[in-house]
């Protein structure tokens, strides 16, 4: 296809040698195929903020530290240099959050570079080697629902204990990939993503990750739709008994319910158990 201008200039670069199509044009972003070498990649163009929705520019301003105080000034102002500053954040947030996740083994797409506004990363791709298609674009049996359901908890749970809340999760931002040899989720779209630890809004987000979860999936696994998961998670995580391997229930029990403590106290014992029990089987103190 023709060069679209915004990437014209990682041609003219050398960072990619042509484009092949546009994918999906979703909210905040234009997403191509590209050709790099004999590698097929996906590059994101951001549109300029104004674009976007009001709900996410609270949720990613707010508690937002900016190191750089002569850019928080000018935010706060909404001055042109205020909302370039601000664009720049926002566009880096993904790219910080996919280096992150993608260390830590969360299942994102792998990113090789951020320039001029655009971001280079990983085709996820289906069995034929095709962009893969998001979840919402599948379907899916009562077991599959049940499966990726599980999957997604862990990764959510991975990404939590890397110090990320993904905040806008749901089958429009899960990609059905390939991971060895089956149908797997692929988690994309993150440049809401807060600090589990440094943002107010944590908390909400993580529950709304979650319930978006089970609301999904819950379509075809109907038992899914009285879990629990969120708080479940967040407790554990708040309390620092989260581990990437803790048995989750599903089921949570507030402890502002008096009747209810001794099984929270019998469920953090639990955990402390099962942790001890991990430090032993890895030999370690
Ligand atoms: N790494 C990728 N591999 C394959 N397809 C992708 C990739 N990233 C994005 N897409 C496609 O582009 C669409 C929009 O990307 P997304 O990151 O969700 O941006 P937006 O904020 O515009 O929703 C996605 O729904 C998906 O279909
Ligand atoms: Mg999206």
């Amino acid at each position: 296809m023709k060069t679209p201008p915004r990437l014209q200039v990682l041609l003219d670069e050398g960072l990619i040698d042509g484009v092949q199509r546009q994918l999906m044009s979703g909210k905040e972003a234009q997403v191509y195929v590209v050709r790099c070498g004999s590698d097929t990649r996906a590059a994101k163009v951001y549109k300029e903020a104004t674009n976007r929705s009001f709900r996410q520019a609270v949720d990613y301003t707010e508690n937002r530290k900016v190191k750089n105080s002569r850019s928080a000034r000018a935010m706060a102002k909404g001055t042109r240099f205020g909302r370039e500053q601000q664009e720049a954040a926002w566009q880096s947030a993904e790219v910080d959050a996919l280096f992150k996740l993608a260390a830590a083994g969360v299942r994102v797409p792998r990113p090789y570079l951020f320039f001029e506004g655009v971001l280079l990363m990983e085709l996820v791709t289906d069995a034929e080697g095709a962009a893969a298609p998001r979840l919402n674009d599948v379907i899916l049996t009562p077991e599959q629902a049940r499966q990726h359901h599980a999957t997604l908890l862990q990764e959510v749970v991975r990404m939590l204990l890397a110090g990320i809340v993904h905040g806008d999760l749901s089958e429009f931002n899960i990609l059905l990939g390939v991971h060895e040899g089956r149908p797997s989720p692929v988690i994309i779209d993150l440049p809401q993503a807060v600090d589990a630890a440094g943002n107010n809004h944590a908390r909400r987000m993580l529950l709304r990750d979650v319930d978006n979860l089970r609301d999904f999936f819950g379509r075809n696994a109907p038992e899914l739709l009285a879990t629990q998961y969120g708080p479940e998670i967040w407790a554990l995580y708040a309390g620092g008994l989260l581990r990437a391997d803790t048995a989750l229930t599903g089921r949570f029990v507030d402890k502002a319910g008096p009747a209810d403590l001794g099984g929270v106290l019998r469920e953090i014992d639990d955990a402390r158990a099962e942790e001890a029990a991990r430090r032993l089987r890895m030999g370690g103190g």
